[in-house]
Order: C-alpha cells, then sequence, then structure tokens
C-alpha cells in the first residue's frame, strides 16, 4: 500500500525549517505520497519550489482558512480549528485521485511540526481500517497512548477528557483509504468541540474495537508532538530602527 501523508501548513518564519525536517524523514520511506496543502489563498512560491526540490511523489494544493473564523469569546467551547479545510482538501483530493478496486493505501494525518521515526510508517502500511500509537510529548504528559489489553484497544491513557470516544491526537492513528469511499461524507467540521476533532472525525468511519493497536501493542513511541518556539526577530527591527537594512529579504529562509 501506499502511504498518503496529508499535511496542513501555513506561511511563519520556521515553516521552511518544518518542511525540511519532514521531507527528510519522508525521503527514506518508500511508496509515500505527500499531500501538502497550504493554509493560503494561492500557493507559495517557497512551498512550490521547496517541493519540486525535494524529489519526493507529492501534490500541492492550498485552501485558506477563513480569518473570520475567530470563535466568539462567550463561546468557550469551540475553538478556532487549525488544518481543518486543508485536511478536508486533502481527503478531497484522495477520493477524486484514488482508486479503491485497483490500489491500496493508507493515509496519515502528518502535521508539520512533530517528528517522526521512520518505523512509525512500518507499523501504519498495513493498516486494514484503522491503527492507532502512542504520541509522545502531547497533553502535558510525557505520552499519551491508546490502552491496550489483549491485543485490544479498550480506553485511553491521557489526563484530559478520556471519556471522549477516540482520546488521541491527530499524529496517533491511520486510516486505510478504503474508508473514505465506504462513508462518502466523512469529514473534518469547523464546528467541533474543543478537543474533539479527532473523535468527531473517526467517529463516522470506525468503532473502538476495529482498532489496530500499532507499536508493540502501543509501548513504543514513535511520532512526537513537537512544537517549535517561535524564533524572535528582535534585532531586525533594531536594524530597520537604525536605518539600516537589516538582512537581505532576496533569501529565503
Ligand atoms: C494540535 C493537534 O496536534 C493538531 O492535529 C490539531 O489540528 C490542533 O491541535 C488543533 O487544535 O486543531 P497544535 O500543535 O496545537 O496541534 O497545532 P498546529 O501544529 O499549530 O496545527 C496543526 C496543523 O495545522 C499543522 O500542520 C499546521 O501547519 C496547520 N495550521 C496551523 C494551518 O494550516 N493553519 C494555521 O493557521 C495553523
Ligand atoms: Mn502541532
Amino acid at each position: 500500500p501506499t502511504i498518503y501523508l496529508i499535511t496542513p501548513t501555513y506561511y511563519r518564519h520556521v515553516q521552511k525549517a518544518e518542511l525540511t525536517r519532514l521531507a527528510h524523514t519522508f525521503m527514506l520511506v518508500p511508496n509515500l505520497h505527500w499531500i501538502v496543502i497550504e493554509d493560503s489563498e494561492v500557493k507559495t512560491k517557497l512551498v512550490f519550489h521547496f517541493l519540486h526540490e525535494s524529489g519526493l511523489n507529492f501534490t500541492h494544493l492550498n485552501v485558506a482558512t477563513p480569518s473570520h473564523y475567530k470563535m466568539d469569546s462567550t463561546d468557550p467551547n469551540w475553538l478556532k480549528p487549525r488544518g481543518v479545510l486543508q485536511r478536508n482538501a486533502g481527503l478531497q483530493w484522495i477520493r477524486d485521485n484514488f482508486d479503491p478496486d485497483h490500489q491500496q493505501g493508507v493515509i496519515y494525518f502528518a502535521d508539520d511540526d512533530n517528528t517522526y521515526d521512520i518505523r512509525l510508517f512500518d507499523e501504519m502500511r498495513w493498516t486494514r481500517k484503522a491503527s492507532v500509537w502512542p504520541v509522545g510529548l502531547v497533553g502535558y504528559l510525557r505520552y499519551e497512548s491508546p490502552v491496550v489489553k489483549n491485543s485490544k484497544v479498550i480506553g485511553w491513557f491521557t489526563y484530559w477528557e478520556p471519556n471522549r470516544p477516540f482520546a488521541m491526537d491527530m499524529a496517533g492513528f491511520a486510516i486505510n483509504a478504503e474508508l473514505l469511499f465506504d462513508f462518502p461524507d466523512a469529514k473534518f467540521k469547523l464546528q467541533v468541540r474543543r478537543g474533539y476533532q479527532e473523535s468527531e472525525f473517526l467517529s463516522q468511519l470506525v468503532t473502538i474495537d476495529q482498532l489496530e493497536p500499532k507499536a508493540e501493542d502501543c509501548t513504543k513511541v514513535l511520532v512526537w508532538h513537537t512544537r517549535t518556539e517561535k524564533p524572535q526577530m528582535k534585532n531586525e527591527d533594531k536594524f530597520k530602527k537604525k536605518g539600516l537594512p537589516g538582512s537581505d529579504m532576496n533569501v529565503e529562509i
């Protein structure tokens, strides 16, 4: 099976560094197709050139998250969603371009800031419906994980709301592409209770007894929910205050 990686991404100073870390991991993995969806009105030159130079199999898409999609401050149960329309664009591309009668595929939502061990892709490649594993550095814990007994998922090790239907991070599961055709309306939604994005999505596709625990019965961490510090640019501003040009904007970072 081909692994389809769906990666939402948006412009910020660390974007190319993040994408480089991912690309150099993905280069080590056979039979991947990287679907990169920019949260932008247009496809940027940076991402366009980056993907073309990467040598990876890729599809480059874009869809902007509407800027007014801010939650009303009186409604704390909802949060401005991240990556929702972009992941849906990736799913739509697969529905339009993948032939479930003649191809085999597995879909994984690979956010651009996480860290992936290449062995994770061996774990997910033979997913029948949905496979699951622990995620490191998430939920204000060392890791979160499905709780596994006799090779079945029986619950969730998380501090926060373990009674969610699928209490795991986006990085903690992969699905068989066939499910997109069995459930043609399944998608991510803009209006979902905070922390329920994964649960809302998976509830449309599988039940808990269908989950396939991977990574040695969910005892090994092969993906980390790293979050990159926002770099300060205050000395660029100081250059400008002094009437000096600062760094050359023709140099891409
Ligand atoms: C957590 C989960 O790990 C995400 O999968 C989930 O989408 C997110 O919460 C959420 O609250 O919706 P977190 O690290 O807080 O992740 O989110 P980011 O990594 O900042 O964003 C998730 C993905 O969406 C990334 O690939 C990021 O590049 C992308 N994104 C983020 C956009 O496309 N546009 C944005 O404005 C922000
Ligand atoms: Mn993240």
